[in-house]
């Protein structure tokens, strides 16, 4: 049956590397997922004292948009060795206001990249961390650090490898059957 995915990217930069793989995730992935970007870059801070009965819009439509889907794909490059602080106040605003969290439940996969060869663990393990926490059950394997980021593409966004085109179709299989 159909399932919806919401995508979220963990860079904000309009030429970010990581939201172009995950449209070559996208692009490989079994026909019953409908994949729909949900973009966090306009999520006010965190802020307990915004949590009234008119909160940020920005933060009503996040929530809104995540309780309509069946699962959520997060793909996102590292930062520091964590995720990018974006999206930890999306994951923040999404887990509130307590008891409502708009992720509960719904399984996730994460991907990670990097430039280096390291591949994001770090910020694939942090966004694990918390996605335990919202009772998220997250996609175990196969893992996915994908490292030599700004060589993956050619110049019109194709994934240059053959092999890592097929990895990123495996992933997507494994994360429909999760689903
Ligand atoms: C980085 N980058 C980075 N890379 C990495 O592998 N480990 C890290 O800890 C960091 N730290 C880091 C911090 C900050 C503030 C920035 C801006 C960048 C490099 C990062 O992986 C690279 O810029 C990616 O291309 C970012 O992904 P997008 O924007 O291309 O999707």
């Amino acid at each position: 049956s159909i399932k919806k995915v919401a995508v979220i990217v963990g860079s904000l930069r309009a030429e970010s590397k990581t939201r172009q793989l995950a449209k070559a995730i996208i692009a490989e992935a079994p026909e019953n997922l409908r994949f729909e970007f949900v973009e966090i870059g306009d999520l006010a801070m965190y802020n307990e004292d915004l949590e009234t009965e008119t909160p940020p819009a920005a933060w009503t439509r996040f929530r809104n948009q995540i309780r309509e889907v069946d699962a959520v794909l997060f793909v996102t490059p590292e930062y520091n060795r964590s995720m990018p602080g974006a999206l930890k106040n999306a994951i923040d605003v999404g887990s509130r206001p307590y008891g409502q969290a708009a992720f509960a439940g719904k399984p996730a996969a994460i991907v990670t990249a990097s430039p280096g060869g390291i591949g994001g663990f770090g910020a694939n393990h942090h966004l694990r961390q918390s996605l335990v926490f919202m009772n998220m059950p997250v996609l175990q394997q196969p893992e996915a650090y994908i490292g030599d980021l700004w060589n993956l593409f050619d110049d019109a966004g194709n994934v240059k490898s053959e092999d890592t085109r097929k990895f990123l179709g495996t992933i997507a299989k494994a994360f429909a059957d999760l689903i």
